[in-house]
């Protein structure tokens, strides 16, 4: 009878002891904090933020601007105003709506067009143009 409780204690206590000292014992069970194990988690995050919809800060959708963006820009976003010149908005090339604004240089249009004007939304509606595609986008909308 001793003997049994014996064999049972010692099964007992062996059944907590290896599984502990086997998992102690083993390394990559525990992930290592180092910066480069911590930005490994935090990639696949950052690609689903980088896919993610209009929300997505403009740093992640940072896509090379092509030498068409300011006219695919305007043909998406301004044109419903400025290809007739809804609410005063000055007409697409058109030197005499321009004329004046256009005194102020191409960054002063820029932030105007950026904090919005009288009809004219903030950023013309596109709140995830860069600063860099809107004045793209002016350019292309001025007379040469
Ligand atoms: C909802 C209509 C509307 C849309 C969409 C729109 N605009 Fe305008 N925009 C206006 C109106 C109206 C004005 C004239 C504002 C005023 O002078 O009171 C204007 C003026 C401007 C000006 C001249 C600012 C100045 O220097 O006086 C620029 C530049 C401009 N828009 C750029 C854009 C761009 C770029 C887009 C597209 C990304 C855009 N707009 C989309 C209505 C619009």
């Amino acid at each position: 009878m001793k003997d049994s409780i014996r064999i049972l204690l010692t099964t007992l206590l062996l059944s907590i002891a290896i599984p502990t000292t086997v998992f102690a014992g083993c390394g990559h069970l525990a992930e290592p904090m180092t910066p480069d194990a911590i930005a490994k988690r935090l990639t696949p995050i950052g690609k689903v933020d980088a896919e993610g919809g209009s929300q997505a800060p403009v740093a992640l959708v940072s896509e090379a601007l092509g030498p068409n963006a300011g006219e695919d820009r305007y043909k998406a976003t301004c044109a419903v105003c400025h290809e007739t010149g809804v609410g005063g908005a000055p007409k697409f090339r058109n030197a005499a709506d321009w004329k004046t604004r256009m005194d102020v240089g191409i960054d002063g249009m820029l932030a105007i067009a950026i904090k919005g004007k009288g009809a004219m939304p903030p950023k013309g509606t596109c709140m995830q143009c860069s600063d860099q595609e809107l004045k793209m986008t002016i350019e292309y909308m001025i007379p040469k």
